[in-house]
């Protein structure tokens, strides 16, 4: 017995290495494990050794035998699998495909607009929950439950007494909760309603303001909303105040501003009116100011929400809601 197992070991690996067909790994265990292979000479060569060697001898070309059969079926299956790959195998040769960077959704781009425009105009940015109890979505807005305003907003209910937040609005209520006026906020966030349709998302985006102070009036209101559209817009865009109703507001006024398409002469956007809905607004309701405790006699405030779908699709000239939402990477890298 001239060579030692662990060199016929070796050898085979070696060679296995080599081996780049099922048939070559094949025709390799034959020559190794086959009836007249390298191991089995060498296990029926043991009884030749002397006694005291044999049990260890026997023990490690069992031991070995055992890896390579384990070894040379693994390496044929591999190999036998790789087989079909062979004809769509990489070509090497061609240029990369360049990895092209991510980029921010429409969305984003125009509620992060809108945010700016209110931190240049002295608003602090804050965020809430979308999954929202009861009590802030509605009852501390002035929306009793059972009250027919509730009916403005079809809720997705998690439970009796939790819902996922039809409105940006109960960030007005945490933000006055924890702090005593004055107050000056922009909301931005998600919100979700039970509605799905051509101009309707079960989620879409809102941003929502609120302002108290001392002696702030309608006027001022009017002021910073004019200022907000002249940015985001244009200072040609003319703002017109439509009264309206909202339970957490008196008086409550819809913002209409004069058609970006048409300039007011009447177009398919604008059904013709010259005019678009943009944002609803008006003087916080003294009960909302009670449910936080807020002194009424020495403070009043402004809010107004508006919808950043909505936004986006006038500043863009998208006339499809649900481009926003597909996600085809053909519409979302124009922004
Ligand atoms: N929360 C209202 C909605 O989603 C929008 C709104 C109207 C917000 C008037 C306000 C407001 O803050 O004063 O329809």
């Amino acid at each position: 017995m001239n060579r030692s197992i662990e060199a016929i070991k070796e050898a085979a690996l070696r060679e296995l290495a080599s081996a780049g067909t099922p048939d070559a790994v094949k025709a390799l265990s034959v020559r190794y494990l086959g009836r007249k292979g390298a191991v089995t000479r060498f296990l029926r060569n043991i009884s030749a050794l002397p006694a005291e060697e044999r049990p260890r001898a026997g023990k490690e070309a069992n031991a070995v035998k055992k890896a390579l059969e384990a070894t040379f079926a693994d390496a044929e299956q591999r190999l036998a699998e790789g087989a079909g790959a062979a004809d769509d195998a990489i070509d090497v040769s061609l240029p990369g495909r360049p990895a092209t960077p991510g980029r921010r959704h429409p969305v984003t781009l125009i509620s992060g607009e809108i945010c700016d425009i209110f931190a240049r105009l002295g608003f602090d940015i804050v965020e809430g929950p979308e999954v929202e109890k009861d009590y802030y979505n509605f009852e501390a807005l002035n929306i009793p439950k059972n009250h027919p305003a509730r009916d403005m907003q079809d809720t997705f209910y998690v439970s009796d007494d939790v819902v996922l937040r039809t409105h940006t609005s109960p960030i007005q209520i945490r933000t006055m909760e924890k702090q005593p006026p004055p107050v000056r906020i922009v909301a931005p966030g998600k919100v979700y309603r039970c509605d799905s349709d051509l101009t309707h998302t079960p989620m879409f985006h809102q941003v929502e303001g609120l302002l108290v102070d001392r002696n702030i009036s309608f006027g001022d209101l009017k002021g910073i909303l004019t200022a907000f559209v002249h940015q985001m817009f244009d200072d040609r865009t003319a703002l017109r105040f439509r009264p309206s109703f909202f339970p957490f507001t008196e008086p409550s006024a819809e913002v209409d501003i004069l058609c970006v398409m048409c300039r007011g002469e009447g177009c398919r956007v604008c059904s013709r009116t010259g005019w678009l809905e943009v944002l609803g607004s008006g003087m916080v309701h003294p009960a909302v100011f009670e449910n936080v405790g807020y002194d009424t006699s020495e403070y009043t405030g402004f809010a107004f929400g508006m919808g950043v779908e909505r936004i986006a699709m006038l500043k863009y000239g998208i006339d499809d809601l649900r481009k926003f939402f597909e996600n085809d990477y053909r519409f979302l890298r124009q922004f």
